[in-house]
């Protein structure tokens, strides 16, 4: 079994974590929480979301946050589920956007208010026009191991979903198993269908921990080549169209496994534990613990 050498993270606390708390937080915290992770040597960041303010009211200060946030190397991510949402990131001068397809048309329905095909659609219209506008886009995949609305998911119809993002432009596909229901055998059956067609180096797992079992997986994926890893400071998040989504995999938890594995990251570690005790302070959560 061999390990990549490197390992991106894909920070998504503020977004992923921040869209599932009940406490709304002021921009000035989000955009301080921001920066701290962008010291801490994170490169890529979901900062926003420019979705309907009427679905998720946590991201509705999304605007505001971009604005906001200096200028840094990190590259900050904002959601965007359709044009009204791209329009949003352009004018903010957002250099990324990520749009999010699912694995399950119930789920697709919940999320977006729409099929996935209906999704996909939309999406190659956004992806043309980031494209455009010199905006890199990076694709998700939602519920690759399990729906919380009707069950099972199919494998092949994964692979297709993520290949049709890849042709449409996004750069790289991030495979969301949104309900943590994975297992590393059920990790190691999807990723061995994708991979039949898919570099992995286009692909990202997004494993939300809800079991316990986000590591074991990771370290499923790494050992097949994939080198990508979203993750959230201090464990937050979850996703407000799926119930029983409780956090993704804790920042701190996924550089404890690369560092055991010798992989390197280029974060700092005690920095990340002062920026997650800053935000569960601020959440009134106890501070995160392994
Ligand atoms: P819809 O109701 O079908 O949209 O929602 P619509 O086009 O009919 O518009 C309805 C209203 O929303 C209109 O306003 C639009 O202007 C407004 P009204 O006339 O009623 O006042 N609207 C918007 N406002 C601001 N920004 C926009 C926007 N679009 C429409 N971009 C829509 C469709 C996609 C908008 C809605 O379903 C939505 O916002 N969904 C987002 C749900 C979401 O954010 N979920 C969480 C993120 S996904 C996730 O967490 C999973 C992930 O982490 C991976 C994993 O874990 O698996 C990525
Ligand atoms: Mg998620």
């Amino acid at each position: 079994m061999s390990y990549p050498s490197a390992v991106k993270i894909v920070e998504v606390g503020p977004r992923d974590g921040l869209q599932n708390e009940a406490v709304s937080l002021d921009i000035a915290t989000k955009v301080e929480l921001i920066e701290r992770l962008a010291s801490c040597g994170l490169k890529n960041i979901e900062a926003g979301s420019f979705v309907s303010p009427k679905w998720v009211p946590q991201m509705a200060g999304s605007d505001e946050v971009f604005n906001q946030l200096g200028a840094s190397e990190s590259v900050y991510t904002a959601l965007t589920p359709n044009m009204r949402g791209l329009e949003r990131a352009i004018e903010c001068n957002v250099k990324e956007v990520a749009v999010f397809a699912a694995a399950s048309e119930a789920f697709s329905e919940k999320n977006i208010n729409c099929s996935i095909d209906e999704s996909l659609a939309k999406f190659e219209a956004v992806i043309q026009k980031a494209s455009t506008a010199n905006i890199r886009v990076r694709g998700y995949i939602s519920c690759v191991a399990g729906c919380p609305y009707q069950g099972d998911v199919d494998n092949h119809r994964i692979k297709d979903i993520a290949s049709a993002l890849l042709s449409m432009g996004c750069y790289e596909v991030s495979l969301g198993d949104t309900i943590g229901v994975a297992t590393p055998e059920i990790t190691e059956r999807l990723l061995t269908e994708l991979l039949k067609t898919i570099a992995p180096l286009k692909l990202a797992m997004h494993m939300h921990d809800t079991y316990g079992r986000a590591i074991d997986n990771i370290k499923q994926s790494l050992a097949m080549g994939i080198g990508t890893i979203d993750s959230s400071v201090a464990g937050l998040g979850g996703c407000p169209y799926a119930e029983g989504a409780s956090g993704n995999v804790a920042t701190e938890k996924v550089i404890r496994l690369l560092d055991e594995l010798n992989i390197a990251h280029g974060v700092d570690l005690q920095k990340l534990s002062q920026a997650s005790q800053f935000i569960c302070e601020k959440l009134g959560r106890p501070a995160f613990a392994d």
